[in-house]
């Protein structure tokens, strides 16, 4: 019966104050404090031992993988480093011969073209009673020295040219251009815009010069003479 009778003395208002005979509300042993202590022990000794999660293994993919992406860096720089060398960023020029080097440099149309297109035109046309034209002139095409001669010498007094009579000067280009120069620029008067001659040597540039050297201006009627004689 007792054992019965005791959760209905708990519930009950009028008994829950009730304390038992010969004993003090504040004995230690028995106080609401000390149970505080032992729920508060109970609490904490069960949150220390929670586990740690910065000891948990490493999964075995996670191996894997790295040692994978390892292989692939090493493998990726050891194909395009190129040992790191600073000759990795030199541009590799091929050898060239030195004649083909000098042929390069010089271009009879670029020389035309800064030397002698402000009077004569990019046309080779010139300009009406001012620039004689170099299109269809015999003074360019018939032989090869007389135009060499003009560009190394310069020319003035009256000239005709396709039925025009010209009166100015032209200066010497004998200073300026050597004898590979002055050749291109011929060749190119003597082969540009319908006209179709023969080219001529810068040795032969070489020898016109050595044997004018000092000369004034031509007049057109020296080269004229100089013609004749060769033909
Ligand atoms: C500053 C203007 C000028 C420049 C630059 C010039 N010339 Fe002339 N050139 C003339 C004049 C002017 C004549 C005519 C001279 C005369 O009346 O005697 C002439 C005449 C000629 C002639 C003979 C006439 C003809 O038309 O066939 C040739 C060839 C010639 N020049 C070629 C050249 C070449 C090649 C160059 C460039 C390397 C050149 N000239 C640069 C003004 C120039």
């Amino acid at each position: 019966m007792t054992m019965m009778n005791k959760p209905d003395n708990q519930n009950d208002p009028k008994k829950e104050n009730l304390e038992p005979e010969g004993k003090f509300r504040d004995d230690p042993t028995e106080s609401d404090e000390s149970d505080v202590y032992t729920i508060h022990d109970r609490i904490v000794s069960r949150e220390k031992g929670e586990p740690d999660e910065g000891f948990e293994p490493t999964p075995w993919w996670v191996w894997t993988i790295s040692v994978l992406v390892l292989f692939a860096m090493g493998f990726y720089l050891g194909k395009y480093s190129g040992t790191f060398g600073t000759i990795a960023h030199e541009v590799e020029m091929p050898p060239r011969p030195a004649e083909e080097r000098v042929e390069r440099e010089v271009r009879g149309d670029q020389l035309y073209a800064g030397m002698c297109q402000p009077c004569h035109g990019s046309d080779g046309m010139g300009t009406p009673g001012r620039y004689p034209p170099l299109v269809g002139s015999r003074w360019v095409t018939d032989d090869a020295e007389t135009p060499a001669r003009i560009v190394l010498f310069g020319l003035e007094g009256p000239i005709q040219v396709l039925g025009q009579t010209y009166n100015e000067q032209m200066d010497h280009f004998a200073h300026r251009l050597n004898d590979r120069e002055v050749a291109a620029v011929v060749n190119f008067i003597r082969t540009s815009w319908g006209n179709d001659a023969p080219e001529i040597e810068p040795e032969r540039v070489a020898e016109l010069r050595e044997e004018h050297e000092g000369r004034g201006r031509w007049r057109a009627s020296e080269l004229q003479a100089l013609r004749n004689n060769q033909q």
